[in-house]
């Protein structure tokens, strides 16, 4: 098994802020970090040694960051899978190129859990309107329609009511490929976060239940409570398949609507989540801490709670105006990701409480 030791580089696609949050745990190892990205600096060009600006398409220099680094991670899966592929060929990628295939495609990835006896929403493929009209006969009109790449935060998706709304949201989301997806009816929302090491060897974090408002991640909770703890083990279950299947290497999130029907999985990350922001304080080891131990080939650290309660509230847009006052309480926890822009629905940092 391959073991790269302190003091060696680790390349990072994507330098946002959990791009910042994987260096900051890098440097705690004792690990340097090169960051690429499109944009000529970021949340995470402050606390990384190296940044190089260039395109995901890119395969020149896509190859030279590869064949600079020791390792490369992502903390952004919208990579082409072509340039994926070249990067592998000159250096050591983890998660492989595998987890970005699948995780990067909407459709790819509800296939794939499909596949493996995962519960999902209804849903079909949709290039076109035709196909959108067929598609609302087999899912029905209350759905979701989201381009199959690229989507986050809730961009990307348009809701559709009656059949009526076909034409208003395939223009919303800009007519292309996409996935129609039936409405899911659910009481509470959650995700799986593990760590899976070269060995093999899987850890989970405990179940954290998730808020969105507008499509955007609010809080997530840790004991996230009776129901979602009830459908934990079978969510688990899943998770740890998908995991085994993509021989994956670090820490790999899927989202879960609690249903009355069980878990459904909603999607995947192939990657530090948001909803796990909560583990820097609230676990005895964080989500980027792992990863940085899972794809450096360490030994993994105790993903059990620190705390009786842990709360993770997101900053958005303004909200991050209030640090005083969040920190006026001694028991939070200020994250700010050192973005100078506060546009709205931009996440400007966390808090993290902890009742001990
Ligand atoms: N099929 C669905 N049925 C009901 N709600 C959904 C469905 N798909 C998404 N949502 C809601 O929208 C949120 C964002 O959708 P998601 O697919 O997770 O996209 P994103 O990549 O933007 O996070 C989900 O967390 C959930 O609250
Ligand atoms: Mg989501």
């Amino acid at each position: 098994m391959t073991t790269i030791a302190p003091g060696a580089t680790i390349g990072i696609f994507g330098g946002g802020q959990l791009g910042r949050m994987i260096a900051l745990a890098a440097a705690q190892l004792g690990y340097r970090t090169h960051i690429y990205a499109p944009e000529a600096s970021g949340p995470a060009a402050d606390v990384s040694a190296s940044w190089t600006r260039g395109e995901y398409a890119d395969v020149e220099a896509l190859a030279a960051f590869a064949t600079s680094v020791d390792v490369v991670t992502y903390e952004f899966e919208n990579i082409d899978p072509a340039a994926v592929e070249v990067l592998a060929t000159h250096g050591l990628v983890r998660p492989g190129a595998q987890a970005l295939r699948v995780a990067q495609d909407r459709l790819a990835e509800k296939r794939f859990v499909a596949a493996l006896g995962g519960l999902t929403a209804p849903f079909a493929p949709v290039e076109d309107l035709d196909d959108l009209e067929q598609a609302i006969e087999q899912v029905g009109s209350r759905a979701i329609l989201k381009t199959n790449r690229m989507g986050y935060d809730g961009k990307g998706q348009a809701r559709l009511n009656e059949p009526g709304d076909a034409v208003g949201a395939w223009n919303a989301i800009g007519r292309q490929s996409a996935i129609l997806e039936g409405f899911v009816t659910f009481a509470e929302e959650f995700s799986v976060i593990l760590v899976r090491g070269a060995d093999g060897m899987i850890h989970f974090w405990d179940s954290a239940a998730n808020v969105h408002v507008n499509g955007i991640l609010a809080t997530s909770t840790t004991p996230a409570g009776a129901l979602i703890e009830g459908q934990m083990e079978q969510a688990r279950a899943l998770a740890k398949q998908v995991a085994d299947a993509l021989d994956y290497v670090g820490v790999l999130t899927l989202e879960f609507f609690a249903s009355a029907d069980g878990p459904v999985f909603n999607e995947m990350a192939p990657r530090v989540h948001n909803s796990g922001h909560w583990t820097i304080e609230g676990a005895v080891t964080s989500q980027f801490e792992n990863h940085v131990r899972a794809i450096s080939g360490l030994p993994l650290g105790d993903t059990g709670l620190a705390a009786v309660r842990v709360e993770m509230t997101n900053l958005i847009g303004d909200d991050a105006d209030r640090w005083q006052a969040i920190l006026s309480d001694p028991a939070n926890h200020l994250h700010l990701y050192g973005k100078h822009e506060a546009r709205p629905g931009r996440k400007m940092g966390h808090v993290t409480r902890l009742t001990l």
